[in-house]
């Protein structure tokens, strides 16, 4: 599985100094969440933190709208160095044109699950997505406990999936850490979202490789 670490549980007052200790680890993407105080009760940072990350960053940037309207800045997403765009299903009304819309600017397109919406949402969309972000906790904080049912959740996706003949990663965002990593990777996850865990623990570096070396 990749490990996409997730910044909002870096210190922000030392930004250049956490995402090049990620560039130096084996990690291949970095979790960057946007929010807008609106979609979720919190606020993180925007469009100039996210520039100034990708001047340092060396690593996939995959980037998490947690925001409405998301269509008026998939452009200045793109032009902030974000490699892979992600949206919430919940916050798109015409999901198709915001996705081929995140295409047409030469990014990934991938579409977020909050924990209570099911997959088979996405049944009609499923062939035009490079990712599925399943969200296991609500979205808006860092360091929140995983909800188990999500497992089950990447198991029915993985399964329509594999049904479909699709090559869309699954990717899984909200408490994780080496021990349920490892019932998530069993599930069929590719992509692992790592926030405290990463950076609350007293070697990053070690905690990435603790879920590589699962
Ligand atoms: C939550 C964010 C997550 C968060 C994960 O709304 O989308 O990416 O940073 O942090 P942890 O791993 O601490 O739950
Ligand atoms: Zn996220």
């Amino acid at each position: 599985m990749i490990v996409s670490p997730s910044v909002l549980s870096a210190d922000f007052a030392n930004l250049e100094r956490d995402v090049k200790m990620i560039n130096q680890s084996n990690a291949e993407w970095l979790h960057i969440d946007i929010m807008d105080g609106v979609f979720v009760p919190n606020i993180s940072f925007g469009l100039p933190v996210t520039q100034a990350i990708s001047k340092h960053c060396t690593k996939v940037m995959d980037v998490h709208l947690m925001i409405v309207n998301p269509d008026q800045y998939i452009a200045a997403f793109k032009e902030a160095g974000a490699h892979i765009l992600t949206v919430h299903y919940e916050a798109c009304t015409h999901l198709h044109r915001t996705i081929q819309n995140i295409k047409s600017h030469g990014m990934k397109a991938g579409v977020a699950i909050n924990p209570h919406t099911p997959v088979s949402v996405l049944e009609d969309v499923l062939q035009d997505l490079d990712l599925v972000l399943v969200m296991s906790v609500n979205p808006g904080f860092g360091g929140q406990s995983f909800i188990p049912r999500t497992l089950d959740k990447v198991k029915a996706l993985k399964r329509m999936i594999v049904e479909r003949g699709c090559s869309t990663l699954i990717e899984i965002d909200g408490g994780v850490n080496a021990d349920n990593a490892v019932d998530l990777k069993k599930a069929g996850a590719d992509v692992v979202v790592a926030g405290n865990f990463v950076f609350k623990h007293n070697n990053p570096i070690e905690a990435i490789d603790s879920i590589y070396s699962i």
